[in-house]
């Protein structure tokens, strides 16, 4: 049981809060907040946080590992020229374990560091490497989903796999790790569509089916990409529809990056088959890719959630996403002539929280029933002038706040220590 200031999203309209309440948590799940002590729950041990803010752990529901020590470099370039000239360069040493260690040890201290607790993650095309970022989520004790990249067209030489091989690890690492640990999942990880061909995304969509398992790739980032695309797959109908017609659109949960030019009829196919939009407004400027019309998705009902995108993206901090999400669709909003409504606060604490949460299952609330994934605020430097409501605190943490002002972590009721 933790005391304290509680903040969270049931829904997107607004913010729940309990000022000074109690919120009780058996088996790693929240039972009930309260505000005041039931007789029954009087002899519970109490975490007192009086004060502090708890509010849900972030999800970032795209970034890319082995592109973390490239962070903040190369941002002065757009999409695939990006992609040869620093990604995959950096991308090819992976082959190498200790590299990897190295890389992915910090990149989940960093993740600890600034709250997300749970992450769905592309690893590279490397089966080894990616087994060991696997096992570093496990022993970290923060929840991830984990893919090895499938490419075997259009990269560098030695980043192009082997059609068979790439199926073949693939295969191997979901037999390996799909029942190995109830926080840290395989999921298929085709790159995007111009680096594969068509006999990887039939057999990446067969295994899908075969083992229940999710997937997660790139869709309609930038406007060369989406031409290439068409030349590509000339017969198909549009971008995702190449997804779908392989069973890699939804047929198992499924998330897309970007999602910035989308046709209607591709965002009512991610509405209809329940496709998840990662949206990465960082990783969308620096790339020069464009602002995503998030308000459309919202309305037809397509689920999303906020992402990173390292290291198209600059910054692992969901609280300064979550500023820039509200930031974009504002500009989005005057660049429409106002007819994509800005995001408010709490959708955009909602999309980083629930709103991504739900991929994992019942993550990113405290409702009953929820896995207590929670962090712990000392907002009280970032306060102290003036009276504030909670929620005028929470503002001021996603805004101005940063990782010092993270106290604690729990995932699924425990609390987890720096990992590495
Ligand atoms: N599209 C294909 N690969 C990538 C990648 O690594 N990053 C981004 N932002 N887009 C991609
Ligand atoms: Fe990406």
């Amino acid at each position: 049981m933790v005391k304290g200031d509680i903040a969270f999203t049931s829904s997107k309209d607004k913010l729940d809060i309990y000022e000074d309440a109690y919120l009780i948590v058996e088996d790693g799940q929240v039972v009930k907040i309260s505000k005041n002590l039931e007789e029954s729950y009087k002899d519970y041990p109490v975490e007192d946080y009086t004060s502090k803010l708890i509010i849900p752990g972030f999800i970032d529901i795209h970034l890319h590992a082995p592109q973390y020590p490239n962070m903040g470099l190369g941002l002065d370039k757009e999409l695939i020229p990006w992609l040869e000239t620093y990604t995959f360069p950096e991308e090819e040493k992976y082959g190498d374990l200790e590299y990897s260690r190295r890389v992915f040890t910090r990149l989940i201290n960093d993740l600890w560091r600034f709250g997300t607790t749970r992450s769905v993650v592309f690893a590279s095309i490397h089966k080894e490497s990616t087994k060991l970022l696997m096992d570093l989520f496990v022993e970290s004790g923060l929840g991830a989903y984990v893919g090895k990249v499938n490419m075997d067209r259009n990269t560098k030489k030695e980043l192009t796999e082997d059609t068979n091989q790439s199926i073949l690890d693939t295969e191997e690492i979901i037999k390996e790790y799909n029942d190995k640990s109830d926080l840290v999942k395989p999921i298929i990880t085709p790159r995007f569509v111009p680096t594969c061909t068509e006999g990887l995304l039939e057999a990446l969509g067969n295994l899908a089916i075969k083992y229940k398992v999710p997937v997660q790739s790139h869709l309609n980032e930038n406007t060369s990409e989406v031409i290439w695309v068409k030349e590509l797959f000339p017969n198909s109908k549009n971008y995702a529809s190449v997804y779908d017609d392989y069973n890699l659109f939804g047929q198992t949960k499924t998330i897309m990056a970007h999602c910035i030019y989308n046709t209607d009829e591709e965002i009512d196919l991610m509405a209809q088959n329940g496709v998840y939009a990662a949206h990465c407004p960082y990783s969308n400027y620096n790339l020069s890719s464009g602002i995503m019309p998030l308000r459309k998705f919202l309305d037809k009902g397509v689920p999303v959630g906020l992402a990173s995108d390292i290291s198209g993206g600059n910054s692992l901090s969901m609280m300064r996403i979550i500023a820039g999400a509200i930031q974009a669709s504002k500009m989005k909003w005057l660049g429409t002539e106002k007819e994509l409504a800005p995001l408010s606060f709490s959708e955009a604490f909602y999309l980083a929280t629930k709103g991504g949460g739900s991929f994992f299952g019942k993550v990113g609330s405290f409702e009953e029933g929820y896995d207590f994934d929670a962090l712990i605020i000392d907002d009280s430097p970032l306060t102290g002038i003036k009276d504030l409501t909670i929620e005028e605190r929470l503002q001021k943490f996603i805004y101005i706040g940063d990782d010092r002002n993270i106290i604690e972590r729990y995932v699924k009721g425990r609390k987890v220590r720096k990992p590495f």
